[in-house]
């Protein structure tokens, strides 16, 4: 990571042209099948935290509320989704950096950590297991 690695945090509503224009760019050139004009998929997420080099975006997570039922517990995750690194920064503890700051506006919110859900619904218990798009656990509400 550059000395000069600054992070940014952005409710969607909130996201400048130019920051949109960034993460489409970082998005589509890390998921080759991204739907063409969106920056999101399924549906439009509740924050995304980007890392920036000087001006050039080279890290994006979004983090999805969710409410998921994990035996007989309701409970509401921030699921973590399209997490990814520009090419060429890969393996300097980037995706770590901004997972760890996903978690923390979790932890903040008394939500905390664990598995992972599947787009289906479906609750894995994995923190990171295979498929892309798979939308992995920030949080559990029961603290
Ligand atoms: C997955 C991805 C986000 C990782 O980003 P990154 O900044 O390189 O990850 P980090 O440097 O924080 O890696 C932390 C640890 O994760 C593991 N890891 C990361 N990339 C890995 C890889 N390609 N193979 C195996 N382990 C890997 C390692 O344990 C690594 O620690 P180490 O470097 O000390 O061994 C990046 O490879 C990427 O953008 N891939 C394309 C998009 C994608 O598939 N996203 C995930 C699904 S949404």
């Amino acid at each position: 990571m550059e000395a000069d690695f600054r992070l940014s945090r952005h409710a969607e509503f909130d996201l400048g042209q130019d920051e949109v224009v960034a993460i489409a760019r970082l998005l589509h050139a890390s998921f080759e099948d991204y739907p063409v004009d969106k920056i999101y998929f399924p549906q439009p997420p509740h924050v995304r935290v980007l890392g920036w080099e000087k001006n050039q975006l080279v890290g994006h997570v979004a983090g999805v509320i969710r409410e998921v039922l994990v035996g007989d517990h309701h409970m509401v995750i921030l699921g973590v989704a399209d997490l990814c690194v520009e090419a060429d920064r890969l393996r300097q503890k980037i995706a770590t950096v901004l997972v760890q700051q996903l978690e923390a506006i979790a932890d903040k919110r008394g939500i905390f950590s664990g598995g992972s859900v599947r787009r289906e619904g479906f609750f894995s218990g994995d923190r990171i297991s295979g498929a892309r798009r798979q939308m992995y656990l920030a949080g559990l509400s029961e603290r």
